[in-house]
């Protein structure tokens, strides 16, 4: 068997993520902590947003995916959700010009049909206003759900089949893969979850088959460069092996680090 048809880019160990994705976990019980509405916890989470960004952006790290809002938070309180909503639309609106200066490419993902048409006009201006920027890709995951993703892709692949433009002979992983959202970056290779809870929650399903997991006790509105920069460096301590051993993935790194 060929060892090396891995779609897997490098088992050798890379310093810096090339991808972190983020379930940013925690506002809720922050804001109670401190007898405040749990809403308060919503707007100081959205400062660790900036924090973070900017510290993927001094590290080198070319995407940023962070979960802002479950395809399953809408079974929260209807006021909990308007909140949420003005305040994404008005941390859009203040962070443009920032990202734009920065050189961040916006991208939301998410099915956002349920949304008003004010909040969708604004995350395409914004989306265009960012899309050739290229120092790092934000994504922001609203209305995400991971088992959405994968069903919007099989739908994408069927109704290619019926059309006649794609046999289905060669629907592969591949196939499938290319029909989720953000196909065009790669797959996240540290995944890290504030507050304490160790689960998904619907995250980034398929895209997080291989993904290094980072559980953090920190509520995230107390997640900032610190904690992050902690992350990353837990990351680069380990072995990604994906299916090998350490045996095969220490021969490959030694030879590629040989001189020729
Ligand atoms: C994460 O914080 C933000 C969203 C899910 C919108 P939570 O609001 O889930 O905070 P906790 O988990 O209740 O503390
Ligand atoms: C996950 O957090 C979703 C986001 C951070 C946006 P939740 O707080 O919704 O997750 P559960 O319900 O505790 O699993
Ligand atoms: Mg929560």
């Amino acid at each position: 068997m060929n060892e090396t048809t891995s779609d897997h880019p490098a088992a050798e160990p890379a310093a810096v993520p090339a991808h972190v994705a983020i379930v940013m976990d925690g506002n809720g019980r922050w804001a109670r902590q401190r007898g405040l509405p749990r809403t308060a916890g919503h707007r100081a989470g959205a400062k660790s947003v900036r924090a973070v960004v900017e510290e993927c952006l001094r590290r080198g790290v070319a995407v940023l995916t962070v979960f802002a809002f479950s395809s399953e938070n809408w079974r929260r309180p209807q006021a909990e959700i308007y909140v949420l909503t003005e305040l994404f639309m008005t941390t859009l609106r203040v962070e443009l010009r920032r990202m734009i200066e920065h050189d961040v490419r916006l991208r939301i993902i998410g099915d956002l049909s349920p949304f008003s048409s004010k909040l969708q006009q604004l995350v395409t201006e914004a989306e265009s206003a960012t899309q050739h920027n290229q120092a790092l890709t934000l994504q922001v995951a609203i209305n995400y759900g991971g088992r959405w993703d994968v069903t919007q892709a099989v739908r994408r692949l069927l109704s290619e089949v019926n059309e006649g433009t794609l046999a289905l002979d060669v629907v592969d992983e591949s196939a499938l893969a290319a029909r989720l959202v953000g196909a065009d970056l790669p797959d996240p290779d540290l995944l890290i979850r504030t507050g304490g809870e160790k689960r998904l929650s619907n995250f980034l399903l398929w895209q997080a088959a291989y993904s290094e997991l980072y559980f953090s006790d920190l509520m995230w509105p107390e997640f900032d460069a610190d904690a992050l920069a902690l992350a990353l460096t837990d990351f680069a301590r380990r072995q990604r092996r994906f299916g090998q051993t350490s045996e095969q993935i220490r021969a490959r790194h030694s030879s590629v680090m040989e001189p020729s």
